[in-house]
């Protein structure tokens, strides 16, 4: 049955009415929907707006049908949507009673009711899920903080830097991206339920009562703005694509370490994938679907932002249009999550192999030029003077721990004895001793923050 028919001579048509269904997929609103509908009936009950004995009864039908949803015992497949489907199975469990439910609301204060407590609930999953990982990284960080690895910039090696610290910079991003959605919840967390179809109510609601049992830390303050609202929708999308763009960056650092040509880290064979062709061929699958999904979920925010750019105030059935990205986003940000978490917890990481690389490409001519500096050379001469000898190191074929002091002399006299101590790998990590720079010292500080923050969410 349709909640509107009364107005029409004829049935809908059958194609329009499969275009115009949202249940398919606002089904999964089902909780939310069933929880509204019982804080809403129960704070009518109190108001006197429904008898206490009838509101009670529609409040038993409606958690006898969240029950029987919860057991698998009822299927939702019946109906225009969410709301419609939980209104006419109500009435057929409690009878004419059931009928009354929708008093003092709409459709439309309803929905955006149920996707707010939908995206609430959704938000606290993406933190938890956020925080699963960065347990694991700050996990495989303390294993590291022996470790040295090239840092790049452009891809090429750039200076030595502590392998933990790569691991907590990952971790910082992913901090910042559980703040982004603490924030997005925060601001979510108001109740437009009792703004009904747009201009609010005439009946003596208490909108108070409604949100305290549902949780809510406000009611909404303009039921036009209210109803149309999916700001929150667009937010959560956008939180949900940066978590995705710093997980695809690690997906790419994952595909480049784990190949031969860098031999960094290794993927274990039960994260792994083969070709059908090539016998030889160990694929890193994982992380490159990681990475392209991190795509179809920006799709899922720009889709967004051009459905609600042209909405004239307030409610418009263009809305309807705000579950699919949103579910599709959520659905493929907690299984990336989730795979690459346990990937990185798999992983197996090749010390010898990074400590081996970060000493390669001249990656300490920049310890040099600052060893000039602190002798007095400015640093532009000093950074000339290390350019000459990179390059008449080039030429003979060696590194720069392999020359003599008689040819660091040559290029700069300035050049003493210890000069051979500077250029090795594992001290050039160790002299950035500032503040979030690579040292030992300055990374184990990084990982008692990191640590610190964690605790507290
Ligand atoms: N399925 C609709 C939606 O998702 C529910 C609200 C319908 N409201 C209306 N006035 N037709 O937006």
């Amino acid at each position: 049955m349709k909640l509107w028919e009364g107005r029409f001579e004829t049935a809908i048509n059958a194609d329009a009415d499969a275009f115009n269904r949202s249940l398919p997929f606002d089904k999964r609103l089902w909780r939310a929907d069933l929880e509204a509908s019982v804080a809403h009936a129960t704070m009518l009950g109190e108001c006197g707006v429904l008898p206490k004995e009838e509101a009670e009864t529609i409040c038993r039908g409606l958690r006898s049908i969240l029950g029987d949803i919860e057991a698998g015992k009822l299927a939702v497949e019946e109906g225009e949507d969410i709301h419609s489907f939980a209104e006419n199975e109500l009435v057929k469990r409690i009878g004419e009673t059931g009928k009354k439910l929708h008093t003092a609301r709409s459709r439309n204060d309803q929905v955006a009711t149920d996707l707010r407590l939908y995206v609430r609930a959704s938000a606290d999953r993406a933190v938890s899920l956020l925080k699963d990982l960065c347990n694991v990284l700050l996990a495989r960080a303390r294993e590291s903080v022996h470790y040295i690895m090239p840092g790049f910039t452009h891809l090429r090696k750039a200076q030595p830097v502590n392998c933990a610290q790569y691991f907590n910079a990952y971790c910082e991003m992913f901090l910042r991206d559980i703040g982004r959605f603490a924030d997005c919840r925060a601001r979510l967390n108001v109740l437009p339920l009792g703004s009904a179809a747009l201009a609010g109510t005439s009946y003596p609601i208490d909108r108070e009562r409604t949100r305290e049992l549902l949780g809510f830390a406000s009611v909404s303050q303009n039921s036009l703005d209210a109803v149309s609202d999916r700001d929150f929708v667009a937010e959560y999308l956008f939180c949900a694509s940066l978590a995705m763009t710093h997980l695809s960056r690690l997906c790419e650092d994952t595909i480049l370490y784990t190949s031969d040509e860098f031999g960094f880290w290794e993927i274990p064979d039960e994260y792994s994938t083969g070709s059908s062709i090539m016998p030889q061929k160990k694929n890193p699958d994982l992380p490159e679907l990681v990475r392209g999904k991190t795509g179809r979920v920006y799709g899922h925010l720009m889709g967004i932002l051009t459905t609600l750019k042209g909405l004239p105030l307030a409610y418009n059935k263009d809305l309807q249009e705000d579950k699919e990205p949103l579910f599709d986003a959520e659905d493929t940000l907690f299984s990336c999550l989730s795979i690459y978490t346990a990937l990185l917890s798999a992983i197996r990481l090749c010390p010898n192999r990074m400590f081996i690389a970060a000493g390669e490409g001249y990656s300490t001519a920049t310890d040099v030029a600052d060893y000039l500096a602190r002798r007095g050379v400015p640093f532009r001469d000093a950074h000339a003077y290390t350019g000459k000898l990179v390059r008449y190191a080039i030429a003979q074929k060696k590194p720069l721990t392999a020359l003599t002091l008689e040819e660091f002399r040559a290029v700069c006299p300035v050049f003493e004895e210890d000069v051979l101590a500077a250029v090795g790998t594992r001290a050039s990590a160790e002299s950035r001793t500032s503040a979030g720079g690579s040292a030992y010292p300055a990374v184990r500080r990084g990982i008692a923050s990191l640590a610190a923050r964690l605790r507290k969410i």
